[in-house]
């Protein structure tokens, strides 16, 4: 997906290392890239010493990313600041520390970007999962959406959860205190509609008049052109002060749609780490 991406924005792709695409073209913007080194620079070492002094030299943080000489790449990082890529605790911030990315492409040759995209490591967001509350495990997907935005449904709030069954979104709203609507064809599981706070109606989510609320959620399983219509009907005005939508993408992609999804004023389209073969669209009003 992320190579079709690059060949549709005309980037050109040297080689693959990996899951690096090494390109000689400035960095673009990519929904499917997990993490894109915006600065990256070979460098010739002479040794493992001489290669952990380079980076050193450049800044404290530095995280591998290892495709091959992994024993070199080992006693490389030994020499470096320990960074932890510790599981996070929904909701607390994600990492804010500055972060580099670096890997061995031969034993005398590393390729290291003192910037990169994710604040986190490989662009993995990782977190202490809730084996109990929770009935499936989608809630991943809204806790990292919330944690790369920044902000998350508060008691007080409003939310829409469109496609909520069994409820690991509705769940995640419900624990956060807020108030939810929870709209499927399919019931929630029974614990999670009884949660302080959550409603449950029965019927499409394509039914559903836009009303004023802070949070339209959806995880419906849809094409992403008539998603993408009923989208727009909640982000026009009177409606979703802010969204977060799964872009489903079964068979054949619809890059159309999904550029037509990146290109809304405010919006954003991202691969995160607990998505599949989907997207996630985040977009928030008069931003
Ligand atoms: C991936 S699941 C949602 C998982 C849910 N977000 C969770 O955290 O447990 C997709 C849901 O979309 C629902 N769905 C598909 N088409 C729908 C429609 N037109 N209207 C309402 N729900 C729909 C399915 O019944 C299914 O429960």
């Amino acid at each position: 997906m992320l190579a079709e991406e690059l060949r549709r924005a005309g980037v050109t792709v040297e080689c693959w290392y990996g899951r690096l695409a090494l390109s000689p073209d400035p960095p673009v913007t990519s929904s499917w890239a997990p993490d894109v080194w915006t600065a990256p620079r070979v460098i010739e070492i002479a040794s493992v010493k001489a290669a952990a002094d380079a980076l050193r030299g450049m800044q404290r943080n530095w995280a591998a990313y290892g495709v091959a000489h992994h024993r070199r790449m080992a006693l490389i990082a030994a020499r470096l600041p320990p960074v932890k890529a510790r599981a996070l605790v929904f909701p607390e911030p994600a990492p804010t520390a500055h972060l580099g990315a670096w890997t061995l492409l031969a034993a005398g040759r590393m390729l290291a970007s003192a910037t990169k995209t994710s604040r986190f490591v490989n662009g993995e967001c990782r977190f202490e999962e809730d084996h109990i509350g929770p009935p499936s495990r989608a809630y991943l997907k809204l806790w990292e959406a919330l944690t790369r935005i920044g902000d998350w449904p508060r008691p007080g709030q409003s939310c829409i959860d469109l496609g909520a069954s069994p409820g690991g979104w509705t769940w995640v709203v419900g624990t956060l205190g807020a108030a939810v609507i929870a709209i499927d064809r399919a019931p929630l599981e029974a614990r999670v509609a009884a949660m302080p706070g959550v409603q449950f109606r029965q019927g499409s989510a394509f039914a559903v008049v836009p009303e004023k609320v802070d949070w339209l959620l959806s995880d419906v399983i849809a094409y992403p052109a008539p998603l993408l219509e009923m989208v727009q009907r909640w982000i026009a005005p009177g409606g979703a002060d802010r969204v977060v939508c799964t872009i489903k993408l079964q068979g054949e992609t619809d890059h159309n749609a999904v550029a037509r999804f990146a290109a809304i004023p405010g919006g954003q389209v991202v691969h995160l780490f607990h998505n599949k073969h989907e997207l996630t669209f985040t977009w928030r009003r008069g931003s």
